[in-house]
């Protein structure tokens, strides 16, 4: 099929939800993406997010190819090598606290199981979440996304939501109380125009649940397995070294093979008796090879550090540039907030063969490149912001 034809092809046969680009992919490769024209582009937005490994990383694909030639999927009902395996290796990695892990699906549903076992370990209904942040689109993660219009979208809501401030410890403690079950916040809000918080706000806001007894929630769906240059934010010096109770992946976990953990403390995970939370798809052998191949490979490939590098790089080669007022962000989780509306340099980049991102601030363009994006890749997308 020619592009003309898989357009007219999907948007006969979905429901139009989504806003898309005029192209339609065909292949990938590292952070590169071919379209069924033929053309190539440079995907400096990871597939949303998703592929911190770049596309198709050999090591992934192999992994899912032999896991396939075993077995596709069998249930929690069973024991099974490579979720053991899976498990044992995202712990391995994790902050120390952290030591259990449940497996899910999606990031809404990794936050949707958050909240439910925060409420479990507390006994109490009340969840605090920030102006800004997203947390996903199912009834409890959208009661909780206070940013534009999706908490409307999701009505009725869930009951027992709150927002306070993002990085305003005062706003936090105004609203924070001994019925609190859980703050669950995003680390960078990312969606929100990468907008990022003091370490002292992070601190602060562990001793105000440590306080209270409220559980601490960071929905690490964007800023985890490396993203913003360790492997997670909980735990690293971004968070002045502090640890929430559970963290929330999805998106980079699987390379692409869509599935959702919780990390957990053994608190937490204590409280959860059987059948208090469940699946069917969760810790399938596929997604858990999935999820083993990619943290390999991110380790082998060393892959964060090189996270960290580029986001100097970017900070550097856009130091001065005309109509950038600031690079926000961290390692491969980063904005380009310009001094306008950035909708003309997404559409001119995208012409140029570059995918990026944009977000709901119109000033902010955003960039969540594969975790191994080169430098001379960054280069291409500087050269086109500075000489057009
Ligand atoms: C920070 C954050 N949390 C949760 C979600 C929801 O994840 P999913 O779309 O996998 O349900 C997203 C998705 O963009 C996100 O960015």
């Amino acid at each position: 099929m020619n592009f003309a034809e898989i357009e007219k092809v999907e948007d006969e046969f979905q429901v139009a939800t989504y806003k898309k680009m005029g192209i339609a992919i065909e292949r990938g490769r590292g952070s590169w993406v071919w379209t069924s024209e033929g053309d190539r582009y440079l995907d400096l937005y990871g597939g949303h997010a998703v592929c911190a490994t770049g596309h198709s990383h050999p090591h992934v694909v192999q992994a899912l190819k032999d896991q396939a030639d075993k077995v596709l999927f069998y249930s929690n009902l069973v024991y099974s090598e490579i979720r053991a395996r899976a498990a044992e290796k995202l712990v391995s990695v994790a902050p120390a606290p952290l030591t259990k892990a449940f497996f899910c699906n999606s990031g809404t549903e990794a936050n949707e199981n958050a909240m439910r076992m925060a409420r479990m370990a507390t006994g109490r209904e009340k969840v605090i979440s920030f102006e800004g942040g997203f947390h996903g689109r199912t009834s409890d993660a959208i009661s909780a996304t206070f940013l534009g219009k999706y908490r409307d979208i999701g009505k009725p809501n869930v009951p027992g939501h709150v927002s306070a401030v993002f990085g305003d410890i005062d706003s936090v403690r105004s609203v924070a109380d001994s019925d609190t079950a859980a703050i669950i916040v995003e680390p960078i809000q990312s969606m929100a125009g990468v907008r990022e918080a003091s370490l002292q706000f992070f601190v602060e806001l562990h001793k105000c649940c440590d306080e209270l007894g409220i559980m601490l929630i960071f929905d690490e769906v964007q800023t985890g397995i490396g993203r913003t240059g360790s492997w997670f934010f909980s735990g690293s010096d971004l968070a002045g070294g502090i640890t929430p109770d559970i963290i929330t992946l999805a998106k980079s976990l699987g390379s692409g093979v869509p599935v959702g953990a919780c990390l957990v403390t053994d608190a937490v995970s204590a409280n959860i008796k059987l059948n208090d939370l469940g699946t069917t798809f969760g810790g399938g052998m596929l997604a858990m090879s999935a999820v083993l191949a990619t943290l390999e490979a991110i380790e082998s490939g060393d892959m964060i550090a090189n996270a960290k590098a580029i986001e100097l790089y970017l900070r550097e080669a856009l130091d001065g540039a005309a109509g950038v007022t600031a690079v926000l962000g961290k390692g491969c989780l980063l904005g380009i907030r310009f001094d306008g509306p950035c909708a003309a340099a997404h559409e001119q980049l995208l012409e140029s063969g570059i995918i990026t991102g944009t977000s709901s601030d119109p000033n902010v363009l955003r960039l969540l490149p594969p975790l191994n994006v080169a430098r001379d890749e960054i280069d291409l997308l500087v050269e086109v912001l500075v000489n057009g």
